[in-house]
């Protein structure tokens, strides 16, 4: 088997292209001539794409909702400053975890009033910090956290409006680690077992917290809308059990994320404006039946508004053909840019950059220059085979938890990101020196 040159099935999203010198293009610019600027391994994101994304998902809730339809940005697909300017800029709250999302959003002066705080485990230091930032709501995943933050806000003489984060029994089956909505999950309470309903009244009883509503997320890179649905029909029959059992009146009712992306020809596009119509015909319909005012919706994605926004430059290093056997093509960067093969087994889409007009007739095994078997980028891949030292290929589709899971293993710098705009392209964060790596050691 081998692939032909430059095939329609390369182009999993519109800003991938080719041009008359038969170079890759991305988001209009040469890729060849990026990689003299800018050098590799390095991350380019599509500044018009990710902006065009943030637009579909605002005027599709306000389309589904009106003005009770909100998108908070899922900050740790990838969280960098210039990020949360232009999620400012197009109107989006943004969903931060850490101390550390919270500081770098701060640093672009992001209203935080329009910020949800996550994470399973937030430790006293981020709560006080969160609180100190003027975080908009926590979304509160325990009992024990409640009390925490009811106890710092009591310290700080704030009152902290919260969300509280529900597991609604949904099973996406998508891949385990990213599978957020089932009962046994380690997020949120659950409400097939009482304990969300637990956690409501003693939420309603703490004297330093406002409740305000409450949160799912089932999961992440799902392409069914009728699994949001289905987890829309628990939460809401939820919301009118608690009003009616305990008089409370959920005022926000946030469905997560998980917007799934294409990584290769094989996953579909979703038609996001759609699927959001399709779920905001829904729950009108639902709380029509319940009789119970709809609360503001909120949905929080964050791959689908950056993941093909983005791309990974290479430069091939070593390729190693054991005859008989396996073909190796290694590149250099690997597993600290991109942990998602190892750790997901996740599919790619692998380019060559230079010879868009040659047979990619060799399979290979596209893998990092770590020292560790399991750095691999992507198996099974076809590459012409005359590909060599020097020659540059493309990994597509790596805006969205990339650069934010990137690691130093085998003290190796993060690769810098640079936007491309119609008119050019500019460093959002630069390429970490090896001096900086052991800027901490003592
Ligand atoms: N809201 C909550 C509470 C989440 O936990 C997540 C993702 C999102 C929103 C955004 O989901 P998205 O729209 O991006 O699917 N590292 C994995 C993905 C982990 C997702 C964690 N939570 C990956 O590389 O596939």
């Amino acid at each position: 088997m081998s692939q032909r040159p430059f095939e329609n099935t390369d182009v999993i999203c519109e800003n991938i292209s080719y041009n008359d010198l038969g170079h890759l293009t991305f988001a209009g610019h040469d890729l060849s001539e990026l990689a003299k600027e800018y050098g590799t391994p390095t991350y380019f994101i599509d500044e018009e794409r990710v902006r065009n994304r943030c637009r579909t998902y605002i005027h599709a809730v306000k389309k589904a909702f009106g003005d009770k339809g909100r998108v908070y940005y899922a900050s740790k697909a990838s969280s960098f400053k210039r990020i949360y300017e232009i999620l400012k800029e197009e109107g989006l709250g943004v969903d931060v975890v850490s101390s550390g999302e919270i500081y770098t959003a701060s640093l672009a002066k992001f209203p935080m009033e329009n910020s949800m705080f996550h994470s399973n485990n937030k430790t006293d230091l981020d709560i006080s910090y969160g609180i100190d930032s003027g975080v908009g709501y926590f979304v509160v995943d325990n009992v024990e956290e409640l009390d925490a933050i009811d106890k710092i806000a009591e310290q700080k003489g704030k009152i902290q409006p919260v969300i509280l984060r529900l597991t609604p029994g949904i099973d996406t089956h998508t891949y385990e680690a990213v599978n957020t909505g089932k009962v046994d999950s380690k997020f949120g309470s659950a409400i097939e077992t009482g304990q969300a309903k637990e956690i409501t009244e003693v939420a309603l009883k703490c004297k330093n917290i406002r409740l305000c509503g409450f949160h799912c997320h089932i999961g992440s890179q799902v392409f069914d809308s009728k699994v949001y649905i289905a987890a829309a029909e628990k939460m809401l029959d939820f919301v009118a059990l608690v009003n009616t059992s305990l008089g409370f009146k959920c005022e926000i009712l946030d469905l997560g994320g998980g917007y799934g992306v294409r990584y290769v020809a094989s996953q579909p596009e979703i038609d996001i404006a759609s699927n959001i119509a399709e779920v905001g015909r829904f729950i009108t319909e639902k709380c029509k039946n319940l009789e119970i005012d709809m609360p503001i919706i909120c949905f929080e994605p964050g791959r689908s508004i950056i993941a093909d926004a983005g791309l990974t430059l290479y430069t091939v290093g070593t390729v190693k053909r054991i005859p008989n056997y396996k073909n190796y093509v290694s590149v250099d960067g690997g597993m600290p840019d991109n942990i998602r093969f190892a750790l997901y087994n996740a599919p790619y889409t692998i380019i060559p950059v230079e010879n868009t007009d040659t047979v990619r007739d060799m399979q290979c095994s596209v893998v990092g220059r770590c020292c560790e078997s399991g750095d691999i980028i992507q198996e099974n891949v076809y590459l012409p085979s005359d590909i060599h030292r020097g020659d540059l290929i493309a990994c597509l589709t790596t805006g969205a938890y990339h650069y934010s899971m990137a690691s130093n293993y085998n003290k190796i710098p993060r690769p810098p990101i640079i936007m491309l705009t119609k008119d050019g392209s500019y460093y959002a964060v630069k390429r970490e020196t090896i001096e900086r790596l052991a800027e901490l050691d003592i």
